[in-house]
């Protein structure tokens, strides 16, 4: 193999063949390709794009150079679910229970949070004590006793993905759809479960800004993920506004047991539900409809947080959080921010959202920097909302961050209004 007539071949777009691929990608994992090639081959991926053969080809290759899971001690059907994240993003910790409420198994490794983006794995380590370092072979029994598990990522899977997020990182070339597709499900396939659940978001606090993207994102992983034998299936949700109404690690906990627990039963109540029924849905468990029902009961009976708080306590984590949120970390210092004027709001800027929890150490910039697990954002506000003069729109709340300033112009800012009497 030549490297070089690979790269050719991209850049005059003329399709390699799943050999080609095969040996680009595992040449650049064991090192024998340098950064600099793959770095001109995704470039020209990035500019002219792939067919759906090649990068159903790229995304085997890549899955092949780790471990792929041996899901066989499980005898219920398991579903594995992606987000391709977002503000506010809480769902895998409410939908994963329901499901397993429902007789499915959800065995889920999930990533960190970066940039304006959260993560489940951060939000999980929000509880004291939850070990999200499990060994595959704990996380897997967990996963087969209480049926939903989630764990960090582990080195030995997909390794060539790896490798090349950080070279796209560093590149400029994130943004191309068969290169994320590729590099969501290589880690979905290695992951093995029967069926796969993908939530792709648009809008301004995700990766595909647009509607029309998203939907070519979802569709191309739909395909992959049907060529490798997996029952999949791509939902596409907004993102153009935080999801649900708070934002940060264990405010984020917060809510999602809320969810669990009935007491909230808004917006993102209904989201939970209508993810959990597809997630059912393609595990066999019924129509629709049925499936609508299955989920509500599972949460309305306390099943779904019965699963939540066994899991955790398998995980060593203080499973007592269930039942007492005031036992997760709180903040030192908050802040409210008060409606100057009446007025209703028209839209709110899930990025600048985002931007503003990390101001205010709920996030990270460089992936080593540490988080304040207690801070983050409760938005008062949706679009269409009005907010009479002197009332709070959001709490910005921080322990590493006592001055506030800068983060309340900046959430502030995040936020369009039309004045009303
Ligand atoms: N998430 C991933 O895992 N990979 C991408 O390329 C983009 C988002």
């Amino acid at each position: 193999m030549n490297v070089l007539d690979i790269i050719n071949k991209t850049k005059r777009k003329i399709k390699l063949s799943a050999e080609e691929i095969g040996a680009l990608v595992s040449g650049f994992t064991d090192g024998s390709i340098p950064d600099y090639q793959m770095a001109s081959w995704l470039m020209a991926v990035c500019i002219n794009g792939l067919t759906d053969d090649e990068t159903i080809a790229l995304t085997l290759a890549m899955r092949d150079t780790g471990e792929v899971l041996d899901l066989s001690c499980i005898e219920n059907t398991t579903i594995d679910k992606h987000s391709t994240g977002g503000v506010g993003d809480k769902t895998s910790l409410v939908i994963g229970p329901i499901a397993a409420a429902c007789g499915v198994c959800v065995p889920k490794m999930s990533g960190r949070g970066l940039g304006h983006t959260g993560g489940t794995i951060d939000k999980l380590e929000s509880i004291s004590g939850y070990d999200t370092e499990l060994p595959v072979d704990r996380f897997l029994s967990v996963a087969k006793e209480t049926g939903f598990s989630i764990i960090s990522q582990t080195e030995e899977l997909c390794p060539a993905d790896k490798k090349m997020y950080a070279l796209r990182n560093s590149t400029g070339t994130v943004d191309s759809i068969p290169l994320i597709c590729s590099s969501i499900m290589s880690k979905k396939l290695a992951m093995n479960a029967d069926c796969i659940l993908l939530d792709v978001k648009y809008g301004s606090g995700a990766f595909m800004k647009t509607y029309e993207d998203a939907c070519k994102l979802a569709l191309l992983m739909e395909r992959v993920g049907k060529a490798a034998g997996k029952r999949c299936r791509a939902a596409v949700t907004d993102m153009s506004v935080p999801l649900g109404n708070n934002i940060g690690n264990a405010l984020e906990v917060k809510e999602a047991l809320d969810i669990l627990s009935g007491r909230s039963k808004g917006t993102l109540y209904r989201l939970c539900i209508e993810l959990a029924a597809e997630m059912l849905e393609l595990a066999g468990k019924g129509t629709n409809e049925e499936c609508r029902t299955l989920a509500a009961e599972a949460v309305s009976s306390g099943k779904a947080l019965d699963i939540l708080e066994k899991t955790i306590a398998l995980h060593g984590g203080d499973s007592r959080v269930c039942r007492d949120t005031s036992l997760l970390p709180q903040a030192r210092f908050s802040y409210e921010i008060k409606a100057a004027e009446d007025m209703k709001i028209t839209a709110i800027n899930s990025e600048e959202i985002g931007m503003t929890s990390l101001m205010l150490g709920a996030g990270r910039v460089s992936k080593d920097d540490v988080i304040d697990m207690s801070a983050g954002i409760v938005m008062n506000c949706e679009v269409g909302k009005r907010i009479g003069e002197g009332e709070t729109i959001m709490t910005l709340y921080s322990t590493v961050c006592s001055d506030f300033t800068e983060a309340s112009q900046r959430a502030l800012s995040a936020i369009e209004f039309v004045k009303f009497r």
